[in-house]
């Protein structure tokens, strides 16, 4: 290939050229076959290539690709509004359409935030988080981030938003368990929200499953309940950053369904437009938006590319793809089987501390020693080798962090399109299966100079 001047995640690294995608399946122009177990990054849910979602994208650019949201309105963005309305639990109706998942969490932020000064309350613009969480790589997004390696660069120019644990069972840090733990972890922001002053927070954001930070930590069942519960009493917006879990992954639209509780201001991202156009969305409930319809009736925020017609076209395709094929509620029961083959490839090798996760959003932690789950040394790099032995071998899983400090933990997340059949999971799970068995050969050869 001639040089090359795209900047990619690893400048000087040569990645493969990705030729077309059928399913869950990605072929690059050697002719090579990759299982996509990842979803690219938790984002191609209904799976590559399909057809109905290139068409509507099609047929809105032949009528016209680009209007401004400050001037026009367009028939693409107002039908999905109404479709995202109607397919979210309670009254998060107001969409806000932007183009990423930072972007999406940031402008929740900034709604969080108007949302007290329309009220005539200026102190709240505090947005409390959590470590082990991911929001978001703008800055806003950065600052409620409690992702340390992400942080580290630019600490000086970020927010102390992250304030409480992640209720991360595993290494629970009172080292009790669920659910006879009294949700200490939930508690802790109680205890925050009294140092701050709850005069100076505006809300509290929360990954409903925490993914790239933590490899698909799902809380214990009454978690949110008690978190929900203590942002009420304390006057605290709940912000879900369902970027990740949003539109189906965990089984329902929203992750938060599941444990019974509502958002006031819920971000989606990657699944909504399922990787076939950048769109991402800030949604508010009438309680949020009322201040403001009564007040400025200005969002401040938006970008130029905000409510794209054709981005707008592409996520209602995959939103009534998703519909009309009964695709969200066959992902319980495709992840209930899926996780027990996981658990399965838990007894055959050592190395595996942890398998967790909620739906189709499923992770496997790594550990030195299963007993006192002892993580391995950072500079060994194990989750970067699993995920180049995977791809090696024609799978791809998504890598992510692990361990209480953000720092010496390792993990993967295995999240295929929601489509995934059967036959497939197997597919899947085998090529897992063979990947590990290299790992444990490596290991035993011993881990090199690290
Ligand atoms: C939970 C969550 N929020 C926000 C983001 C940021 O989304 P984007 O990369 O589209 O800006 C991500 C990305 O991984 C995410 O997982």
């Amino acid at each position: 290939m001639d040089h090359s001047f795209l900047i990619k995640p690893l400048l000087d690294e040569t990645y493969p050229v990705i030729d077309y995608g059928k399913g869950i399946h990605l072929f690059d122009m050697d002719g090579k076959k990759y299982l996509d177990a990842a979803s690219g990054a938790v984002t191609a849910n209904i799976g590559h290539g399909v057809s109905e979602i290139i068409e509507a994208m099609n047929e809105q650019a032949k009528k016209v690709s680009f209007v401004y949201r400050s001037q026009f309105t367009s028939e693409a963005a107002e039908d999905l509004a109404r479709k995202m309305s109607g397919m979210l639990s309670g009254d998060l109706n107001w969409c806000f359409f932007v183009n990423s998942g930072s972007e999406a969490t940031e402008t929740a932020m900034k709604m969080a935030i108007q949302y007290w000064q329309e009220k005539g309350v200026q102190t709240k613009t505090k947005v409390l988080s959590r470590w082990v969480s991911y929001h978001g790589i703008t800055l806003g997004a950065l600052s409620m981030s409690g992702h340390t390696g992400r942080r580290a660069r630019f600490v000086p120019l970020l927010e102390d938003f992250p304030v409480i644990n992640p209720p991360y069972c595993y290494r629970c840090p009172y080292n009790l368990e669920a659910p006879n733990c009294g949700y200490l972890c939930a508690h802790e922001l109680e205890t925050a929200i009294k140092r701050i002053g709850a005069v100076q927070i505006a809300a509290f954001i929360a990954e409903p499953v925490i993914g790239a930070a933590g490899g698909a930590i799902a809380p214990p069942k009454d978690y949110y309940k008690v978190i929900k519960r203590i942002c009420e009493e304390h006057d605290i917006l709940f912000i879900a950053d369902e970027v990740m879990t949003g539109c189906g992954r965990t089984g329902t639209m929203l992750a938060c369904e599941q444990w019974g509780i509502s958002p006031d201001i819920v971000a989606l991202g990657k699944g909504m437009g399922a990787g076939y156009a950048p769109i991402a969305a800030a949604i508010a409930t009438e309680k949020v938006i009322e201040p403001i319809l009564a007040g400025t009736k200005l969002v401040m925020s938006g970008h130029t590319l905000s409510a794209n017609p054709q981005a707008c076209a592409a996520a209602l395709a995959v939103l009534q793809y998703l519909e009309q094929n009964n695709i969200i509620q066959e992902v319980e029961s495709k992840g209930v089987y899926l996780q027990d083959q996981l658990e399965k490839l838990k007894a055959l090798f050592p190395f595996i501390g942890d398998v967790r996760g909620k739906g189709l959003l499923l992770g496997i932690e790594f550990v030195q020693d299963v007993d006192s789950k002892t993580p391995f040394p950072r500079n060994a790099r194990i989750t970067q080798r699993i995920v180049e032995l995977a791809k090696e071998k024609g799978l791809l899983v998504y890598p992510a962090g692990a361990g209480i400090d953000g720092i010496n933990g390792d993990s993967i997340i295995i999240s295929p399109p929601l489509t995934i059949t059967k036959i497939e999971m197997d597919e899947l799970v085998h090529l897992l299966k063979e990947t590990f068995g290299d790992f444990l050969n490596q290991l035993m050869k011993g881990l090199g100079e690290v």
